[in-house]
């Protein structure tokens, strides 16, 4: 299955990600030969961005899968969540080799016929669970493996989301809705879950979940708040306003790529204020739009008793997740860029400080953890070599399995047993 290069990489859903994916792809050395995108606006971005590209357009997936020759080596699945199973299933069985986006699917019946899909057609599979591609991730495990702490015991994780990117995502944007997406800890933190089980090693056996939506409804919209931002006579005293969030971006590159232009293909003062005044990112927070959680803890208890709690959360700044573990001759404290470990040996404490690029945002690839991802996947493309690739199609599965589970135990109010 060794591919020759330079590798052929189609983009199905060339928005935020899939963009971004295609830019770190023509970094590593892979051609663009393909993409599917239905926005004619975003297409149209796509091709100018791309240009130097052999980029043939298909107008659906199906028209890639049905050409009889191969249009690329590779395709990546960056398509909405309740969008990437019929592309993914129909592409496997058409041969090519998956870079898919998270979550997998928004169901487990959906997710489990991905992978089997691809596992049938002898493909491979890669989700895109960046967390554990960052130099920061890599290091821990080591420390972990090479029993810095000793045993691992218990782990304290907190996803700080950040209050202007909850709004953006979660309650103006595509995630504000289960129905059109999936909960919250599926769509948000199916990344720290499946991280939690990278680092811990160990299977999940039992789950519980708490959580609600307890800030953005329409019960706590001040009674003078306008329906759109730019008309609110609170607009510089509420922490959501769209206006100063949005417009406070502007001549930032790396916040015009993200979140301005999803926003609209026109950043500037003029373009962000239109879609301000028309589109969704302009509207009050209050206004009732949104149904997912904003805030949720999860408790893990995996196999031989080691815990996790997990919590994530609207109402912090955006910054880089912050983990404590706790084991039989040490601890770590880590806050996305330095781990701190304490020997207990010794009594003594040290500093380990991986290789950490740019913020913790998506608009800067995750710290690093985004270039990684598609360095690994193309090399593994290149080479036949699967190691390089953190996780595999199954264990991809069983963590979102845990999310799923945890979403029953919070639904119900119970602790939850996995299978
Ligand atoms: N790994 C991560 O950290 C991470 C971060 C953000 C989003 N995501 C996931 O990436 C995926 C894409 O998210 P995004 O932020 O890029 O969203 P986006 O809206 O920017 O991009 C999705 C693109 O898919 C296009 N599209 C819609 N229907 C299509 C179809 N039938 N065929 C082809 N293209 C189609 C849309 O027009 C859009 O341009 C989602 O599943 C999302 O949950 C992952």
């Amino acid at each position: 299955m060794i591919v020759p290069v330079p590798l052929r990489l189609a983009i199905v859903g060339a928005g935020s990600r899939g963009t971004g994916y295609a830019r770190r792809a023509v970094a590593e050395g892979a051609t663009i030969t393909a993409v599917v995108e239905p926005d004619p606006e975003r297409l149209a971005a796509f091709l100018v961005e791309f240009s130097g590209q052999p980029i043939e357009r298909f107008d659906t997936w199906q028209g890639i899968a049905g050409r009889a020759e191969r249009v690329a080596d590779a395709v990546v699945v960056a398509t909405p969540d309740r969008l990437h199973a019929d592309p993914a299933i129909g592409l496997a069985e058409a041969g090519y080799h998956l870079l898919l986006e998270k979550p997998i699917a928004p169901t487990e019946e959906e997710s489990a016929r991905i992978v089997r899909a691809a596992e049938d057609a002898g493909v491979m599979l890669a989700v895109c669970h960046v967390m554990r591609y960052s130099a920061y991730s890599r290091t821990l495990k080591r420390l972990l493996d090479d029993g810095a702490i000793g045993q691992l015991v218990s782990v304290e994780h907190l996803e700080p989301i950040g209050w202007w990117h909850f709004a953006h995502s979660y309650v103006r944007g595509n995630w504000a809705r289960e129905e059109e997406s999936g909960p919250m800890l599926l769509t948000k933190s199916s990344h720290d879950i499946d991280w939690l089980s990278y680092i811990v090693g160990l299977p999940a056996e039992r789950v519980s979940s708490f959580g609600s939506l307890l800030h953005f409804r329409p019960e706590n919209k001040p009674a003078e708040a306008a329906a759109r931002c730019l008309d609110c006579p609170l607009q510089n005293t509420c922490a959501y306003s769209a206006t100063t969030i949005y417009r406070g971006f502007l001549g930032d590159e790396t916040f015009e790529r993200w979140p301005l232009a999803v926003l609209t293909t026109d950043v500037s003062a003029a373009g962000v204020d239109r879609a301000l005044r028309e589109g969704p990112y302009g509207r009050c927070v209050y206004d009732g739009q949104n149904d997912v959680v904003d805030h949720q803890v999860v408790n893990i208890e995996y196999s031989g008793g080691v815990t996790a709690s997990f919590t994530v959360t609207a109402f912090t700044e955006l910054d880089f997740r912050k983990t404590r573990l706790f084991g039989t001759t040490g601890s770590i404290e880590g806050d996305g860029r330095t781990l701190v470990v304490h020997d207990f040996v010794r009594d003594e404490k040290y500093e380990v400080v991986p290789e950490t690029r740019g913020n913790a945002s998506a608009a800067d690839g995750h710290g690093g953890a985004d270039d990684a991802l598609v360095h690994a996947f193309l090399d593994a493309l290149r080479t036949g070599d699967r190691s390089g690739l953190l996780s595999g199609p199954e264990e991809s599965l069983a963590t979102h399995r845990i999310v799923w589970l945890a979403e029953e135990a919070r639904r119900q109010g119970a602790v939850v047993t996995i299978p």
